[in-house]
């Protein structure tokens, strides 16, 4: 394609996953249309997006983006969206223990019934209301080293690493 030699273009298909209300389509949102909804309502079964990226060495990355339902009632249809996924996204809020101990819930789920050789990323959202911050960086840092996850704090509210999630995942696929 004139790029570099090792210019490659890849398609991948990417899933979220994390509590309802953690900010998961908020964050495909921001990373598809570069838009934020103070109003987002709740997903409903799932979602569909794709996003186009290019990396230094014009390797240009499609990722194929699941965008699933928190509400435990769409719990089920989980492995539906997980299942041949290379990348899964898995989200809690930095202001609510418990969006993390579900985030611990769907790391466990995916390493006994993803794909082995599954991307994983482990994302802190909201990092703009350090106010009432209950997770500390540390503990989302410490679980995901020992799952060997990537991680990241993201806001999709002022757009902060949210690119840089997708840049980092893009860099670590196989
Ligand atoms: P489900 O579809 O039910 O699984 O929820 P979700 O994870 O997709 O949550 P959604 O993206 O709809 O966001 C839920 C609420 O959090 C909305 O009111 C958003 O405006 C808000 N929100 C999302 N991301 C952020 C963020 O980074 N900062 C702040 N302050 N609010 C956010
Ligand atoms: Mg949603």
């Amino acid at each position: 394609n004139g790029g570099a030699p090792d210019a490659k273009n890849l398609r991948v298909k990417l899933v979220l996953l994390g509590d309802s209300g953690v900010g998961k389509s908020c964050i495909v949102l921001r990373f598809v249309r570069g838009q934020f909804d103070p109003t987002s309502k709740v997903t409903v079964g799932a979602s569909f997006l794709s996003q186009t990226i290019a990396l230094q060495d014009s390797t240009t990355v499609k990722f194929e983006i699941w965008d699933t339902a928190g509400q435990e009632r769409y719990a089920a249809l989980a492995p539906l969206y997980y299942r041949g996924a290379a990348v899964a996204v898995i989200v809690y809020d930095i202001t609510s223990s418990e969006s993390f101990t579900k985030a611990q819930y769907w790391v466990k789920e995916l390493q006994k019934h993803g794909s082995p050789d599954i991307v994983m990323a482990l994302v802190g959202n909201k990092a703009d209301l350090q106010d009432s911050r209950e997770v500390p960086a540390q503990d989302g840092i410490d679980y995901a080293e020992k799952n060997g996850m990537f991680f990241i704090e993201t806001s999709a509210k002022t757009a902060d690493n949210i690119n840089q999630l997708f840049e980092e995942i893009a860099k670590r696929l196989p």
